[in-house]
Formats: C-alpha cells, structure tokens, sequence
C-alpha cells in the first residue's frame, strides 16, 4: 500500500477596514473553517500610508493608488494565514472578482472550473472595486511575500489549533 500527503498551501488573507468596521469578521471566519482552511496565524494591524503604499507597491502609479491607500489606512485590517491543499486559488475564487459589484451579479471568467459556484466573500461584503472588503494573495509568490511582509519568517510554524 502506499499513503500520499496531500500537499498543503498557504495564502494570505486580510479583512480590510470595511470588513471589519462592518462586522462581517465572524461570519468571515466560518466561511474559512467551512471551507476546509486553517487559520494558521492572525493578527490585527493599523497600516500607515507607508506600509500599506508598500504592500500594494506593484500598482503604485495607477489612477487608484492614492485613493486606496486611504481607504487602506482608514481603520484596521486583520490579517491572516490560511492552510488547506490548493489554498491561493482556492481563497481567490471564495472571494470572488476585484469588483464587489461583479461579485453580486456574477463570477470571474478567470475560474470558469468553478462557473458553478455562485456565493463570495466580496459578493457578500463588498461594495464596489476599491472597497471589496477582503484581500487575497494571487500567486505563489505573493503569498510567499506578503506572509512574510507581516509574519516574517513562518515557514516552520506550524497551525495552532484551538482544541475543543
Ligand atoms: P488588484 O490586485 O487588481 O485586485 P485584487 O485585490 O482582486 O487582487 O487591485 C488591488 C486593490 O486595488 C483592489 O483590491 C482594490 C484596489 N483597486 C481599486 O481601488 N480600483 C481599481 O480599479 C482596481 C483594479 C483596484
Ligand atoms: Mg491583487
């Protein structure tokens, strides 16, 4: 016989202001548990333009950079590690497209494997393509990046379950 481990993946995941000025955190949290993630780490994090100019450096320079950076650094956001077997595409397509407004009347052509899958986070909370309530790494290399720009070195931390 023969035992393969599915191999897991992390992303990050961050509520934005929006999200959790709304009090959309809890319900939030049992869509990620529903949804097969571990939370691996969290934490709560006031942004200065600096640091939030930082994270999005790769659209410095685009007509929303400023405006964004505002709304970034308006209130907290929670940021969190998520742990589960394909989980960077699996969180982009829970939170479904950029655009809230999209995400209320439809899904992103760009996860046409899961067409059938209706209900996201950003449908949910969102409310337009700047205030979309939620974050989510896109690649492998993001998320190697932006897990480290707030955790730092974790890639031996293991997930710490809270035992019932
Ligand atoms: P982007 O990386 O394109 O989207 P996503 O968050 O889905 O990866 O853009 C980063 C953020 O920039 C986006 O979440 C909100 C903001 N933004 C705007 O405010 N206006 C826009 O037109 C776009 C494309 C993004
Ligand atoms: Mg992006």
């Amino acid at each position: 016989w023969s035992c393969v481990a599915i191999e897991r993946e992390r992303t990050l995941a961050m509520i934005k202001p929006d999200g959790l000025s709304g009090n959309y955190t809890e319900r939030i949290k049992e869509v990620i548990l529903e949804s097969g993630f571990d939370i691996v780490k969290e934490t709560a994090v006031q942004l200065d333009a600096e640091r939030a100019s930082l994270f999005y450096a790769e659209h410095s320079g685009r007509s929303f950079f400023d405006s964004l950076v505002k709304y970034m650094t308006s209130g907290p956001v929670l940021v969190m590690i998520l742990e589960r077997p394909d989980a960077i595409l699996h969180w982009r397509v829970l939170i479904g497209p950029t655009d809230a407004r999209k995400a209320k009347t439809s899904h992103p052509n760009s996860h046409k494997s899961y067409a059938s899958f209706h209900f996201s986070i950003r449908a949910m909370c969102g409310v337009d393509s700047e205030k979309n309530c939620v974050h989510g790494s896109d690649s492998p290399q993001s998320a190697a990046r932006e897990i480290s720009f707030f955790f730092g070195d974790v890639r031996s931390d293991t997930v710490e379950h809270d035992e019932l």
